[in-house]
Formats: structure tokens, sequence, C-alpha cells
């Protein structure tokens, strides 16, 4: 069990991770900032806390609108900005639309981690997801190995679940990798993606696999415009989970996630969903694997868009 979990956003995936967190004894202390008022993560925190008798969890649950209730803290995951959400003509934002609003929210959020818990491991969710750690890390100066963006998990699990239905087999089954930036051209791994270790292509045809890839690359997108308000708050939660589990209990674990890239397929300075081996260390090695060509030129497009972003977060002091 950890000592303490902070958590930056009490909206929508900040109330699953502090019910996560409680329901699975992870922590014995979590914190949790957001600056919206009267204050809603104290009323969040109140009523995790109120249930923990039910659950029979002693965890001590503390809101604030102060940052400084993070102090202590062994992880934080951030989820402070904005979601996307349906506008009233019925189209959504794509996540880099989001990138004014919660570049502002993101700079405060550094402050708060740099001023409380400058050693604290960080797992960043708010979006647009690859620009955003990119610039916790600049304004941080967090070791590389400390800081990364949970994306890859999500668009993974979410390549795993159709698949599954597809082939009628259960989700356990599945292996899959998403990798790239988190946007509308992320990558799906076909020459990864196996059932029970055999290759996905001896359970399910091309063309309902190219569906599905193209389902998953707008995943998030359809949530959105299904919720009407908001978007995906309960599967980012666990997948953020799954990483910090990875490093808390030190699993060498190898999932998909936003790591900064020094050379690594050929990308440098750059955030981006990689598989990486996960442990006591943070990201202790990023894994390149073998990709047809079709999938490097993918890669290389993917990439280009969030170099396009991480270079208008560059442009804002
Ligand atoms: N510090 C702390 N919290 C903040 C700050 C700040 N400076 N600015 C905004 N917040 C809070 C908001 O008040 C809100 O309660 O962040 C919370 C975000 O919660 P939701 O709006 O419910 O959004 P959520 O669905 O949780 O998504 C959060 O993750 O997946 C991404 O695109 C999503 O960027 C979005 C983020």
């Amino acid at each position: 069990m950890l000592k303490k979990i902070g958590l930056i956003g009490g909206g929508q995936i900040g109330g699953v991770l502090a019910a996560e967190i409680a329901t699975r004894r992870l922590a014995r202390e979590v914190a949790m900032v957001d600056v919206k008022g009267p204050d809603v993560a104290k009323g969040k925190c109140l009523d995790i806390a109120e249930g923990t008798p039910v659950i029979m969890a002693d965890v001590d649950l503390e809101g604030s609108k102060a940052y400084d209730v993070l102090k202590g803290s062994e992880f934080v995951i951030n989820t402070a900005g904005v979601p996307r959400t349906v506008r009233p003509d019925g189209t959504y934002p794509s996540r880099e639309e989001l990138l004014a609003t919660n570049l502002k929210i993101t700079d405060a959020v550094a402050d708060g981690l740099k001023k409380n818990c400058p050693k604290a491991f960080i797992i960043s969710v708010a979006n647009p997801l690859d620009a955003i750690v990119y610039r916790l890390y600049k304004k941080l100066g967090a070791a590389k190995s400390r800081i990364v963006g949970m994306a890859g998990v999500l668009d993974s699990s979410r390549y795993r679940y159709f698949v599954a239905k597809a082939a009628g087999v259960s989700v356990e089954n599945v292996e899959a990798l998403v990798l790239g930036g988190h946007g509308d051209d992320m990558v799906p791994i076909r020459s990864c993606c196996r059932i029970a270790g055999m290759p996905v292509e001896e359970f399910i045809d091309g063309p309902t696999l190219d569906a599905i890839e193209a389902r998953t690359r707008k995943a998030g997108g359809e949530v959105v415009g299904l919720l009407g308000s908001g978007s995906a708050f309960v599967s980012p939660a666990w997948s953020a989970l799954q990483m910090l589990e990875a490093i808390a209990f030190d699993k060498k674990k190898i999932l998909a996630v936003c790591t900064l890239l020094e050379g690594e397929y050929g990308v440098e300075g750059l955030f981006v969903g990689v598989p990486a081996l996960l442990g006591a260390g943070g990201v202790e090695k990023v894994i390149e694997v073998k990709l047809t060509a079709g999938e490097k030129a993918a890669l290389k497009k993917s990439v280009t868009s969030v170099a396009k972003t991480c270079a208008e977060v560059d442009a804002v002091n």
C-alpha cells in the first residue's frame, strides 16, 4: 500500500480515481485538488470518505482548492482541464482544440507540483495528451522516467475490446498496442495484435480489422457524441491506475505509454505513445517494436501531428 496519492482535478475522471483508489486500497491517503467552487474536491472526498465504512476501507481522503494538500504524495495523477463536449450543433472539438484552455491550466498545475511534490511520479491524463505532458515536463524539469502520459493503455484497451467482440472471445485473450499520439491519427498496430498468442488475422478478416482500427482511432469521440456532455471517464481512470500499479508494485509491465523519446523510433524530444517497461524506476525502458512499412508511415504521420501541437505549446511562454 502506498502512503499517499495526489489527484489534480476532481471532475469526472478524478472522482472515479478517488473511488477506485479507496476500493482497491492502493493508498492510505488520497489528496485531491480542484479550483472549482464552492469546493468540489472537498465534496467529492467527503462523499467517498463517508462510504468507506461500507466498503471497510481505511483510506483518508482530503479535498481542497489549494495545492498544498498534495504535500507528501508519492504519485500524482493529473486530470485538470476541460474535456471535449458536444456543441449545440452536435459536432465536437478535436482534442487539439482544447489546447489554449488546457495549457493555461497546465501551467498552474506545474506550479502547484513544483511547490508541493516535485519528486512525485506524475501520470497525466488531460488533453491534448501528448502536448500537455510535454508542457508539464518542460515546466517541471522532472526526470523523464518519472513523468508519463496515459493514452496508449486506453486506446489499446478500446482496440482489444472491439477485437474481442468481433472474434467472440474473452477480452482477456486479446493483446494489442496502439501507438503514436492520442489524436485521430493514432496507430493501432495490427502486427502486434494477438488472440491467445495467435495472430489476429487468423480470427478476423482484413476489412473487419480495418473497420475496428478506424473505430479505435475515433473511439473517444464516439463516447463524447453519445454522452452529450463531457468525455469518457471510467476507462481513462482505470487505465491510469494500471500504470500507477505497474510502477508502485515494480511490476516490470510493458504498456503503451506516452513517454519522452530521445532518438527511439527516430523521434527526438517529443512525448509519444510507445511500448515501455514500467517498474519501480518509472519508465525503465522504451521498447522498440518491429513495425511494418505501413505502420511506420502511420506512426510518422501521427508524430508529425504531435510535433505540430508541441510547436504551438512552445510558442506560449
Ligand atoms: N487546478 C485543479 N483543477 C482544475 C484546474 C486547476 N488549475 N482547472 C480546472 N480544474 C478542474 C475542473 O474544475 C474540473 O473539475 O479539472 C476538472 C476536470 O474535470 P472534468 O471537467 O469532469 O473533466 P474530466 O472528464 O475529468 O477530464 C479531465 O482529462 O481525458 C481528459 O479531455 C479530458 O482534458 C480532460 C481531462
